[in-house]
């Protein structure tokens, strides 16, 4: 179990809340890992009491828990540990209430699940009103920013109360099983490492496919676009973990410091190797125009990138990247393509005896290595690929089943005061720093993104950026 914690959620009746924090907070409350003194308290502009925030997370709870894991009397429990305060952000009502509900010696933690807008006033009065101290937490959530300069002064109004040891800026990519389990195949073992550079690995593809489409996110979306939305911090976040140098120790600053220097690493990317995508109607489906309820919109829905990181170990190497709505399948993965054997010994050499290891984020979160072995029977020495494959699910038994979410894990770090899955405000501002010019780009060119099919594989101007190279994508299934 976590330590004794008070949690404040601001923006505790808002979406994210609702589908990921409250579920998360009870399931690990299922687990065992949130002691029963702990408490949870809401806070939101509606003037709700206790009794009908509670419901609230009864709700929350009854739609996005799995029914297996719903047990009343647990629920019961842990509903009688949420408090609720009717809170101004930006003025005084609520503040002497929420400071009257914090208890000494627990660890204090406040949720800033609001408008990027509101962190300063938040921050600002967290401090005015002595509710938080030099031990606090404060989380924060995307978007982190829109630009460099929104994020730098993002990061200055945090810093002007909190110092940077507080700060958690939530990616939930990296609370992944899997992607975690990246640092560990990669920095645990022997086998890959000694090949996990340019000399032998032939390029890198990370794909993040959806199948759904901006789900009511419109007005956000529109003025984000894929390459903010997913490419300036999961994607770029995912790059990393394969593209670092091994950290001295798995130590927040250590892995961070790593990361740091492959985002500074990246080259720019000129226009010919990026391919913008934007999902058409079809049969009764409304396509992107629609959904985003601007008939002008020239934003981006899907986007594929060949990134370059310009360093010692990745030179001639490139990593690309793709990410898109309404898509043929839901299918995250990370695709290393290793060279082909210098030399081939066997007749039958049909050019593809290239070893793969694919990382699957989701569905089925595992491992799968190609490798080719001789085509089983008495047809002479002919050759086959066969997958090596590792369903975490499957190898970790029941453990395996209960894989927690990428938010019940990121908060339950934050109450034991690990940063590690966490961006720090330099990383952010360099992640921008590098998607700036490709936008601004955009923009001075008046870019009009390509129409796909929903339900395609994107553009066909996508497969281009690899044919050209003579390579292709993986299947998006
Ligand atoms: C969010 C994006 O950060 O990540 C969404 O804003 C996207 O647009 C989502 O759908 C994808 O997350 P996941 O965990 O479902 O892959």
């Amino acid at each position: 179990p976590v330590e004794v914690f008070d949690l404040v959620i601001f923006g505790a009746t808002g979406d994210l809340a609702n589908r990921k924090i409250l579920p998360g907070l009870y399931r690990r409350y299922l687990s065992g890992q949130i002691p029963p003194e702990c408490r949870i308290i809401g806070a939101a502009r509606s003037a709700m009491d206790v009794p009908e925030f509670r419901n609230m997370v009864r709700a929350a709870i009854a739609e996005f828990v799995a029914a297996e894991k719903r047990d009343d009397a647990v629920i019961e429990a842990f509903i009688s540990q949420i408090d609720y305060v009717a809170i101004d952000a930006k003025g005084e009502g609520g503040w002497s209430e929420l400071k009257a509900l914090m208890r000494p010696g627990v660890v204090r933690a406040f949720y800033f699940s609001v408008a990027p807008a509101l962190f300063g006033d938040l921050a600002e009065r967290l401090h005015l009103h002595a509710i938080a101290d030099a031990q606090s937490r404060i989380v924060v959530e995307k978007p982190f920013g829109r630009d460099l300069a929104s994020a730098r002064a993002l990061n200055e109004t945090l810093a002007a109360h909190f110092s940077e040891a507080q700060i958690y800026r939530i990616d939930h990519y990296l609370g992944k099983e899997t992607v975690q389990n990246l640092m560990a195949v990669r920095f645990a073992n022997i086998l890959f490492e000694p090949l996990w550079n340019a000399q032998y690995v032939d390029h890198v593809q990370i794909t993040v496919a959806e199948t759904v489409g901006v789900e009511g996110r419109g007005a956000y979306y529109d003025k984000s676009g894929a390459m903010r939305d997913m490419v300036q911090n999961h994607m770029m976040q995912l790059l990393c973990l394969i593209a670092m140098e091994p950290p001295y120790h798995f130590d927040p600053d250590a892995v961070r410091d790593e990361k740091l220097k492959v985002i500074r690493a990246l080259q720019p990317v000129p226009p010919e190797d990026i391919v913008r995508g934007q999902y058409l109607g079809a049969k009764g489906t409304p396509g992107y125009v629609a959904d985003s309820e601007n008939p002008d919109t020239k934003t981006e829905s899907y986007v594929a990138l060949k990134v370059q990181v310009a360093n010692w170990r990745w030179q001639g190497t490139p990593f690309y990247l793709r990410t898109g709505k309404k898509l043929r399948g839901r299918a995250s993965e990370i695709a290393i393509i290793f060279k082909e054997p210098p030399h081939s010994i066997f007749d039958d050499a049909k050019g593809w005896h290239e070893n793969v290891l694919v990382i699957r984020l989701q569905p089925n979160e595992g491992m799968n290595l190609s490798v080719m072995i001789k085509e089983p029977g008495p047809g002479g020495m002919r050759l086959t690929q066969v997958p090596l494959d590792m369903s975490f699910a499957e190898a970790l038994g029941e453990d395996g089943a209960d894989i927690p979410d990428a938010y019940e894990r990121l908060i339950m770090d934050v109450i034991r005061g690990n940063q590690t899955l966490f961006m720090r405000g330099d990383e952010v501002e360099a992640a921008w720093a590098w998607t700036d010019p490709i936008i601004e780009g955009w923009e001075a060119r008046d870019d009009k993104p390509r129409g796909y099919d929903a339900g395609s594989s994107g553009p066909e101007d996508a497969l281009m950026l690899m044919h050209r190279d003579g390579r292709r994508w993986r299947e998006i299934r």
